[in-house]
């Protein structure tokens, strides 16, 4: 996967992120994890390692060719009973489907972020998290560049660390990640 990341040029998490992700999953023993724009499944895949066998991962893409490979890597590496595969938009799935996630992890068009803090919080169980990739937007946040994606990462950010409902820290690796646990 990191391979077809590299030739594609494809922004997948890396695996310095996908390791800590696999980490705070096995922590909290997340069993439910719904992911919003998962790409061809590289995130999907360490958090499917982390739930087991008795977990499930919700895998959202907007792209079918993505999911095609998804699905590939999936049954290649024996998790296809534990991922549930969505062709949906991340922020309209967050309305319909029900339950409660241990992990809601956001991955989606950075100006459709702030309108995600909300959805994410409502269908979280208490002491979950709420985990965002690309603060930093590669050092974007702090420059004069105010194109929507700028806009909507640093909008983000100022709604969800004033948010009531989370307690957020933005751990800088790669390229940040917010992790917010709900309180
Ligand atoms: C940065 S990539 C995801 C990488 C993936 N999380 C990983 O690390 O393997 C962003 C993905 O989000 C998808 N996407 C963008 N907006 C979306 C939305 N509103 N709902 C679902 N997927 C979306 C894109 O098709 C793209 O594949």
């Amino acid at each position: 996967m990191e391979e077809l990341a590299r030739e594609k040029e494809f922004p997948i998490v890396g695996r310095q992120v996908g390791s800590f992700l696999y980490q705070l999953a096995i922590t909290i023993n997340a069993k439910s994890v719904l992911e919003l724009g998962s790409g061809f499944g590289y995130s999907a895949y360490w958090f499917a390692k982390a739930v087991g066998e008795d977990g499930q991962v919700v895998f959202t893409d907007l792209s079918s060719e993505n999911i095609d490979l998804a699905r590939q890597f999936f049954k290649r590496g024996g998790f296809q009973d534990r991922i549930q595969i969505h062709l949906e938009d991340g922020a309209l799935i967050l309305d319909e489907i029900s339950g409660e996630f241990d992990i809601i992890f956001n991955d989606i068009e950075k100006e459709d972020y702030p309108q995600i803090i909300d959805r994410a919080y409502n269908k979280l169980r208490s002491g979950g998290l709420f985990i965002t990739d690309n603060v930093l937007w590669h050092g974007r946040v702090l420059s004069q560049d105010n194109s929507p994606p700028t806009e909507g990462v640093r909008g983000f950010t100022e709604l969800l660390m004033s948010h009531k409902g989370f307690y957020t820290t933005i751990i800088p690796i790669r390229d940040g990640l917010s992790i917010s646990v709900k309180l």
